[in-house]
């Protein structure tokens, strides 16, 4: 198969995924602490649910990684280079209501799906990387699901 993706789109695709690899990271940190520190009367079901959004953003955490390494460059793989390259913030010390929580969770899924979306509009439109691309959509998708559930658990029935 001929490679139609040259070295400089590459490395303008890989400045497209850092901060995103940087931002799941932390994001996938932030859902961590909250499974660890969520109190109240859905404990059970939401420590769990945490654990399980956490697992699944580890693993989209790898796959992004992987696609860097798939496209020649080095991976960011340190908490310095996550925390410069990150547009998420963290709260130290804040532990929020359960409700707080999932809202917070949602609102960076939203941020996060806003954010792969326009990148990749760009490397599909300008660079051309449908994979790269199509794999990106691939992850809103999943997201989009989680933001449904999550927001149906915000419900006051
Ligand atoms: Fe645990």
């Amino acid at each position: 198969m001929k490679n139609i993706i040259n070295n400089e789109a590459k490395l303008k695709i890989v400045d497209l995924l850092n901060p995103i690899l940087a931002d799941e990271f932390v994001f996938y940190t932030k859902v961590r602490n909250y499974h660890w520190n969520v109190t109240g009367p859905n404990f059970f079901g939401l420590h769990a649910t945490f654990e399980k959004i956490y697992d699944e953003l580890a693993e989209d955490i790898d796959a992004i990684a992987e696609r860097i390494r798939a496209l020649d460059s080095k991976a960011p793989g340190t908490l310095k280079e996550f925390l410069k390259l990150t547009s998420l913030t963290e709260e130290v010390g804040v532990y929020p209501r359960q409700s707080e929580m999932v809202q917070n969770i949602i609102n960076d899924f939203e941020t996060i799906s806003n954010e792969i979306n326009s990148a990749a509009h760009k490397i599909q439109n300008e660079f051309n990387d449908e994979v790269t691309a199509g794999f990106l959509y691939g992850m809103i998708e999943k997201y989009q699901k989680t933001l449904w559930m999550l927001k149906s658990s915000l419900v006051k029935n």
